[in-house]
């Protein structure tokens, strides 16, 4: 998704804009852009990458920045931000989706209206406003006119001074020491200071380089927000002697393991406990957790729960106050997780949130947080949070031995087993389908293993319950297809060893991940409890998908059409 990155300060803005935008790169983009104050606004926006479309430096200690991804208006340079009011004194970068374009194009339509934005339309409505108001008012007149999501950072010739202003978006402010930043996620300024605020909806106001000023539009009044310390380093969003982000969040997960075990579970274990009905929701990897947790408090705890993808939650669950809906995001901030917690809150249930980023939008709005503690996760593909969200899953539902997690996940890691992985890649790079399969508790990671190999290796693939094969997916399977099964030596074998005979029979290649030496297999950690299997099956699942998109020469840290926050609906 689109980012966003300002800096006021004394130093030069055009190096630290270019930096911070490089650091939010990995959101995905298809154009980029800075514009800096000095006496006049000026400008340098393109498509295609960063390096490419901001060349030219320009001068001035006032600046904001931006990745685009289209959404109103293709991909071209008059579309990319920042975008400009009839004579070039107001700037703005925005992200979100403004839905009264019709409406503001017909009151604008005596403005020169240069691209096809919805962006551009706010810096008219500003210019508008400022016939007769000082900037404060001014903006906060727009906004109260604007209908939709923003986050946005806005110059005004001749103020020196940011404008900003949030909705339904993410913006955090960074305070430095004489300088003072914007960015739609930490890392875009995480460098420089680790002091922030997390602004809320309809705050809006200005930085100087040495203060912030926050307001709320629909009041009109100042807003109280209390600054917090993000516990990231700036080596989370270096790639160190990596080559790529996602196997350095892989190998990561040897050392992070320790302080996803050490994560505070008690108040939600608590609720847990508490409530009539739980609902538990999520999307795309954190949606594999949810099931895991539904499966888990069913078997360890005999607790019913129904789990769901965020997107579908409103249309067919009716939350009350006894009510529990817990939520995994570890961006915290993906739209369709937020609008199922709105939709849920509104009718009064209780929210647990468990992110890895403390002070985002959803953490805010949760009764019970949990935090992952997997450190910022920069691939788009999520791979240490997804462990993180596996411990927490067992943690809320069982007594958990943690050394003996640490062992498995560092049993996973060793180089050898990442060597055997990467040779069985080679069988996986040239197939046009691939096929997840398990049963049970390695259900969520056969749908995990088939997500994470679609998204960065553009091969087309799916996962079923292992039973499930026979009633219809099986149509599908012949001599060019393969099949990889999770086959470890718990409740499901037996049964999963047929399903395999199944598949072989009909000339399908195979590739088994199991702790018994089976043909064709990876072989993966034999835990002491056969509850733990999934913590073996996940790192070669995920090494899988990784050497498989190498092999096929992709980038796996940017996916096309991906990004790693997904703030639209
Ligand atoms: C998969 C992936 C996405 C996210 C999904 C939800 O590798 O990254 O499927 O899991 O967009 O994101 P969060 O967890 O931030 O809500």
């Amino acid at each position: 998704m689109c980012g966003i990155c300002a800096y006021i300060g004394e130093k030069e803005a055009f190096p630290i804009l270019k930096e911070g935008l490089k650091r939010i790169e990995y959101r995905g983009y298809d154009s980029a852009g800075i514009a800096v104050l000095e006496k006049e606004i000026k400008v340098n926006k393109d498509v295609g990458k960063i390096e490419e479309a901001l060349k030219e430096e320009l001068e001035g200690k006032i600046g904001i920045a931006h990745t685009r991804w289209a959404t109103h208006g293709g991909v071209s340079k008059e579309n990319a931000h920042p975008q400009f009011d009839c004579f070039n004194n107001i700037a703005i970068v925005h992200n979100g989706v403004i839905e009264n374009v019709e409406e503001l194009r017909e009151k604008l339509r005596n403005h020169k209206i240069r691209s096809e934005t919805d962006t551009e339309l706010i810096a008219h409505l500003i210019e508008e406003e400022l016939k007769t108001k000082l900037p404060m008012e001014a903006i906060r007149s727009a906004l109260l006119e604007l209908k939709g999501s923003y986050a946005f950072a806005l110059l005004i010739k001749g103020e020196d001074k940011i404008y900003f202003a949030k909705k339904d978006s993410p913006l955090i402010v960074g305070i430095g020491k004489g300088e003072m930043f914007l960015g739609s996620d930490v890392a875009a300024f995480l460098k420089h200071t680790n002091d922030v605020i997390y602004l809320e909806d309809y705050d809006f106001g200005y930085i100087s380089k040495d203060r912030e000023a926050i307001f709320n539009a629909l009041s009109g009044k100042k807003a109280s927000r209390r600054a917090v310390k993000v516990s990231f380093s700036p080596e989370d969003v270096e790639k160190g002697e990596y080559e790529y982000f996602m196997l350095k969040e892989i190998e990561e997960q040897g050392y992070r393991i320790t302080d996803m075990l050490n994560s505070n579970t008690k108040d939600l274990e608590r609720a847990i406990e508490e409530f009539d009905r739980i609902h538990i929701i999520g999307a795309g990897t954190s949606y594999h957790a949810a099931r895991m947790l539904k499966y888990l408090l069913e078997r360890e705890k005999g607790i019913e729960s129904d789990v769901m993808i965020s997107s579908e939650y409103k249309f067919f669950k009716r939350p009350d106050k006894n009510t529990l809906v817990i939520a995994f995001s570890q961006s915290g901030e993906t739209a369709d997780t937020l609008k199922a917690v709105k939709f849920a809150k509104e009718r009064n249930a209780k929210i647990g949130v468990i992110t890895n980023i403390r002070g985002s939008s959803l953490d805010r709005i949760s009764d019970y947080s949990v935090y992952l503690n997997a450190g910022l996760e920069v691939g788009v593909a999520a791979t240490k949070t997804f462990l993180a969200q596996l411990v927490i899953t067992y943690k809320l539902s069982k007594r958990i031995d943690g050394e003996e997690i640490k062992r498995i996940i560092n049993y996973s890691l060793r180089e050898e087993n990442k060597q055997v992985v990467k040779k069985f890649s080679k069988e996986i790079a040239n197939k046009e389908h691939v096929f997840y399969l398990g049963r049970g508790l390695n259900f969520p990671l056969a749908m995990e293993g088939s997500l994470k190999l679609k998204e960065i290796t553009y091969i087309h693939s799916e996962a079923y319950p292992a039973g499930e094969l026979k009633h219809g997916p099986i149509s599908l399977i012949d001599e060019d297809s393969l099949a990889i099964f999770l086959v470890p030596k718990d409740e499901t074998y037996e049964k999963t060893l047929s399903n395999i005979q199944e598949v072989r029979a009909r000339g399908a290649k195979t590739i088994l991940l199991s702790d018994v030496a089976l043909d064709n297999s990876i072989n993966i950690a034999k835990p002491k409890d056969p509850l733990y299997y999934p913590f073996a099956e996940l790192i070669p699942l995920q090494l899988l998908a990784y050497y498989t998109a190498r092999e096929r020469g992709l980038d796996t840290d940017k996916p096309r059409n991906l990004a790693k926050s997904v703030t639209v609906e």
